[in-house]
């Protein structure tokens, strides 16, 4: 076992854990998920409650889940803010709420974790989505104005900026699935919104930068891999097009300065802009096949292959296929620029397949920097069991377990296993003997 040489990552490597406003904090009562909550949207009939209870400062729990992230070597952790508690009105400002944000950071950076902070993790202030949310005319400026103000009022404590998460799942969830508020089933709808939001990126970015020159700012895309179920020309045809306007389309605005989304007549163009990295949350592979039951998704139907390695239920959209990471990193890798993994994960709640999951998408995820790709950080998600959007409380995502009633924690063996890669700043065949054994090969064979 010793000739096994470990897999090291660069110096300076980030490693850390993901998490959004919405999921974790608790009492988000002012924005449109929670009223989706209350109005029996959610497949488990769960509300997020307190979710993990990081905002309620008594409770110190978002302190100590960041103590013990500390404790297991990480040094960095994304979050996310909460628009609705720092605007609770049009243009008024909460000072508590920047307060407690300021808290959240500073403990951080007391435990020498860098935040990464995410300035929209799909909820919307209450005020916003009555006067249309993300079709409402001056979206942009009003999320360009929340954007100043939080820069402002926090820029002295972050320097690594994400503008908007996975602004295509928004749109395709909220408007074309019709699964999040507020669920519509409106194409020309779903493309203005990401249009939208891909305006809306650039006028963040811009203002960030204007405050605050020094500051990495980035958008975070949600890459799945469409692959063709047979190679013949419908199936091709249809995951083709999931890839083009899933994908591409985004990052052609943004990286290219091409807004090219169909039925989108009212966008001119995008400013070019400054991205200082790219980010990736990256869950898996759609296999599709042409099918004419499939609308919303292009006619490309989900076609699980006989051995896939899945999620647990109710996730059966989506394979376990860590060479994706490998992919998904290759292909962003042409645009020369940084890249953070800000989100990777699964649902598990035995953590049966996590510490295999974890180590073969690391080694994926080694391959892609050994052949160039300027990855400088990984994120999993999540850190604690939050609560899952319209699944609620009934898939687990956690290095931590939570239990929601009782807010009990119980780290996972992962939890322990990602700590380890972490202090090691690689995978050493120790740590696959130990936590995942029938993954050695799979990890170090390099294919
Ligand atoms: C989102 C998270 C979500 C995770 C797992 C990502 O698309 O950014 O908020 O919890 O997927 O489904």
């Amino acid at each position: 076992m010793t000739s096994i040489q470990p897999l090291r990552f660069p110096e300076n490597f980030l490693w850390g854990v993901a998490s959004a406003a919405h999921q974790n904090e608790g009492n988000n009562r002012n924005n449109d998920f929670w009223q989706w909550e209350q109005t029996g949207h959610v497949h488990d009939g769960t509300t997020s409650g307190l979710a993990t209870d990081w905002w309620n400062a008594a409770h110190r729990r978002a302190e100590s889940d960041f103590a013990r992230a500390a404790e297991l070597g990480l040094n960095t952790l994304r979050l996310s803010l909460e628009w609705s508690r720092i605007e609770p009105a049009e243009n008024r400002w909460d000072d508590a709420a920047i307060d407690r944000y300021r808290q959240l950071l500073g403990t951080l950076r007391e435990l020498n974790i860098t935040p990464m902070v995410t300035l929209h993790h799909f909820t919307n202030p209450l005020w916003l989505a009555e006067r249309g949310g993300w079709l409402a005319a001056d979206v942009v400026a009003r999320f360009e104005r929340y954007t100043a103000h939080v820069v402002d009022a926090l820029g002295d404590l972050v320097d690594l900026w994400c503008t908007i998460n996975e602004p295509m799942v928004y749109a395709y969830l909220s408007h074309l699935v019709g699964d999040w508020s507020p669920g519509r089933h409106n194409f020309p709808q779903t493309f203005k919104v990401a249009a939208t939001m891909t305006l809306a990126h650039r006028a963040a970015e811009q203002t960030i930068h204007a405050r605050q020159p020094h500051a990495r700012v980035g958008l975070v895309k949600n890459q799945p891999i469409f692959d063709p179920l047979r190679d013949h020309q419908p199936d091709k045809m249809v995951a083709g097009w999931q890839e083009t306007l899933f994908n591409r389309r985004i990052f052609q605005a943004v990286y290219e300065h091409r807004l090219h989304f169909p039925l989108n007549f009212f966008a001119k163009g995008i400013a070019a802009g400054q991205e200082d990295f790219i980010g990736i949350n990256y869950y898996g592979r759609h296999t599709v096949k042409f099918s004419l039951r499939a609308p919303f998704t292009m006619f490309g139907e989900p076609f699980i292959p006989p051995h896939a390695e899945m999620w647990d239920e109710p996730w059966t959209d989506r394979e376990i296929y860590p060479h994706g990471l490998y992919r998904v990193c290759m292909a962003a890798a042409k645009y020369k620029k940084p890249i953070f993994i800000t989100e990777n994960g699964l649902a598990d709640a035995a953590d049966a397949r996590r510490p295999r999951f974890l180590l073969t998408h690391l080694a994926a995820l080694h391959r892609a920097i050994q052949a160039g790709a300027d990855v400088r950080g990984y994120y999993h998600w999540t850190f604690v069991d939050n609560y899952e959007w319209v699944e609620g409380w009934s898939t687990r995502f956690g290095l931590i377990a939570l239990n929601p009633e009782t807010q009990a924690r119980t780290p996972r063996r992962s939890a322990e296993m990602f700590g380890a890669i972490a202090r090691a700043n690689a995978i050493t065949p120790e740590i696959v003997a130990e936590f995942a054994p029938d993954a050695m090969d799979a990890v170090f064979s390099q294919k």
